[in-house]
């Protein structure tokens, strides 16, 4: 859980500040289009400051910063750099934007700058209110999964002039998380072109959250031709030594499905991305929702409590509720669980039971009172999912599936043949089949195809998981389970002893191959999993 009060103060401003040279590059891009009035809507003390008193020293600069030490700094930066029509305001830019955008004052012709991130449930109740109008405003869905610079980039454009330009740094998760779907469709509506420069390394020391450097192009009048979005990677900072407008021109633009959805897809070539849109349509692969059905895993609200290894088993005497379960990936190596995994778990004192009080009658019996009386002293009752079902301590929709899905992984997902039929716990997902066996579907699903839509699809966070979401894991590409011969033991076999590339690439000849799948377009799935895979790991293209 992130609590408010751990949080640091730097982290609570969303203050991670933007190292010279990339901001002078991001000036230098937007002084092409000669701009007269200039944006920076969270200017922290100043950085873009002095490359616009070198490069555009007659604009007039209007800047945010709500931190007043910081704001002071800034407007003191901005005299010594030379920067004469700067105006610094201390206050929240999110409500000077909301005024504006309703009057229809405050136009700009370029916008630079480095929005705060802050999770919206950090925010104060006032700028969160500022940040939903935001999006009503511009007529963008909201969610409160948003995060603050999502609102001040959706702003910001809209208060840029036809043809203008947005240059800034922003989190690189802007290219998948679900969350900023309505300011990539707003953006991708309303621009001419958008290229991001995506790094190969992390730009800010002391952060996991990984950046890019966003340049839009607002269109000109609105039929103006929208070319879509253009990825330029980067390793190191050579790339700051050419000029940005060939940067901007640089990357092949792509429209249409990519524009629509994550942006994932434009880090991929177009023969992998065309080669991926003629398998999606063609007979031979399906999505996961035509062929099965994931559903979340059963949500304890304790898992301390109703998740415990053989030891309280035995202490408490609780035999008679106690039901096999997994639910962490070195609880399952291979892609089998069977009483023999299940063995080797509960012997390393992992926590291979599920405590299912079905109902009151558990109360008659002594010993079952006693452990529930632990609970209680525990305050176990009192925490949210506990209390608001009665009684606290039965877990409601248990069940289990014959096959099971984690909801994390490494390299790529895996399913779970479930032989034991144990019960998983929310961090694994319940999958029912819906055509074919579970042995053909669990077999099928380890491919270069389903993997690379994997990354397509899903999403991940600083450290670099996979994690996938029932609506995610719906829109996943597999082969038709009536199509594979199942070899699952070998497969098990397999994940349990080999690096998972060799193993994916041997599925791949085995399953696409079996499809008719040429071994040319068997590598070029491959290559574009490894590429993605790589870069949500942060691993260089060279390592390879
Ligand atoms: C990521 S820093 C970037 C600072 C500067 N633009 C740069 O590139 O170095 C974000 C800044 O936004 C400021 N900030 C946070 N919330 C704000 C708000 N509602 N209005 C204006 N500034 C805000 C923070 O204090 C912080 O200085």
């Amino acid at each position: 859980m992130n609590f408010k009060e751990f949080q640091t103060e730097q982290k609570l401003r969303g203050g991670y500040y933007t190292p010279v040279d990339l901001a002078s590059f991001l000036v230098r891009w937007v002084e092409k289009k000669q701009p007269k009035d200039i944006l920076e809507p969270s200017c922290g003390d100043g950085i873009f400051f002095k490359p616009l008193a070198d490069l555009i020293p007659k604009a007039r600069v209007t800047s945010f910063e709500l931190d007043p030490v910081e704001a002071e700094k800034a407007n003191n930066f901005a005299s010594q750099a030379g920067l004469r029509k700067a105006a610094i305001r201390n206050e929240d830019f999110l409500g000077w934007a909301v005024d504006a955008l309703q009057s229809g004052r405050g136009q700009f012709d370029a916008i630079l700058g480095n929005p705060p991130f802050i999770r919206y449930q950090y925010l104060p109740p006032v700028f969160q209110d500022r940040a939903e109008t935001i999006f009503y405003a511009l007529a963008c869905k909201f969610t409160k999964h948003t995060n603050a610079w999502v609102p001040f980039i959706l702003a910001s454009f809209a208060l840029l002039r036809p043809g203008g330009r947005l240059a800034m740094v922003v989190p690189a998760e802007i290219i998948h998380v679900m969350h900023a779907q309505s300011l990539r469709s707003y953006l991708g509506k309303n621009a001419s072109r958008l290229v991001v420069i995506d790094p190969e390394e992390l730009w800010f020391e002391g952060t996991l959250q990984g950046a890019v450097l966003l340049m839009v192009e607002k269109k000109s009048h609105p039929d103006e031709h929208a070319e879509g979005l253009g990825m330029y990677p980067v390793k190191g900072r050579d790339f700051l030594a050419l000029d940005p407008e060939d940067v901007f021109r640089a990357p092949q633009s792509i429209n249409g499905k990519t524009v629509a959805g994550k942006w994932t897809r434009a880090l991929l070539p177009l023969s992998t991305r065309s080669l991926l849109d003629g398998l999606a349509d063609s007979g031979e692969v399906r999505r996961f929702d035509d062929v099965a059905q994931v559903d979340v895993g059963i949500v304890t609200g304790a898992n301390k409590f109703f998740l415990v290894e053989d030891d309280t088993v035995e202490q408490f005497g609780l035999q008679q509720w106690a039901h096999p379960m997994f639910g962490r990936s070195e609880h399952c190596p291979g892609i089998v669980y069977d009483e023999r995994q299940h063995r080797a778990n509960a012997d390393k004192g992992n926590p291979t039971n599920f405590i299912w009080f079905q109902d009151k009658a558990v109360e008659k019996s002594r010993t079952g009172r006693r452990y529930i009386e632990q609970g209680e002293k525990e305050s176990l009752h009192t925490r949210y999912k506990c209390r608001i079902r009665s009684p606290w301590y039965s877990v409601p929709s248990v069940y289990a599936t014959e096959i099971g899905m984690l909801k994390r992984s490494h390299d790529t997902p895996r399913l779970i043949l479930n032989e034991l039929r144990a019960y998983t716990t929310d961090t694994a997902y319940r999958v029912r089949i819906k055509e074919g066996t579970a042995e053909q579907f669990v077999y099928g699903f380890i491919n270069a195809l389903t993997a690379l839509s994997a990354e397509l699809e899903g999403r991940h966070y600083g450290g670099g998981v996979l994690e996938l979401v029932p609506s995610e894991i719906e829109k996943l590409l597999v082969p038709s389970p009536l199509k594979v011969k199942a070899q699952v033991d070998d497969l098990d076999k397999a994940v349990r002893t080999m690096p998972m590339d060799a193993v994916l690439e041997q599925q791949t000849k085995r399953t696409l191959g079996g499809l008719g799948l040429s071994d040319a377009d068997q590598l070029e799935l491959l290559t574009g999993w490894k590429r993605l895979r790589n870069r949500r790991h942060r691993v260089s293209e060279d390592a390879d």
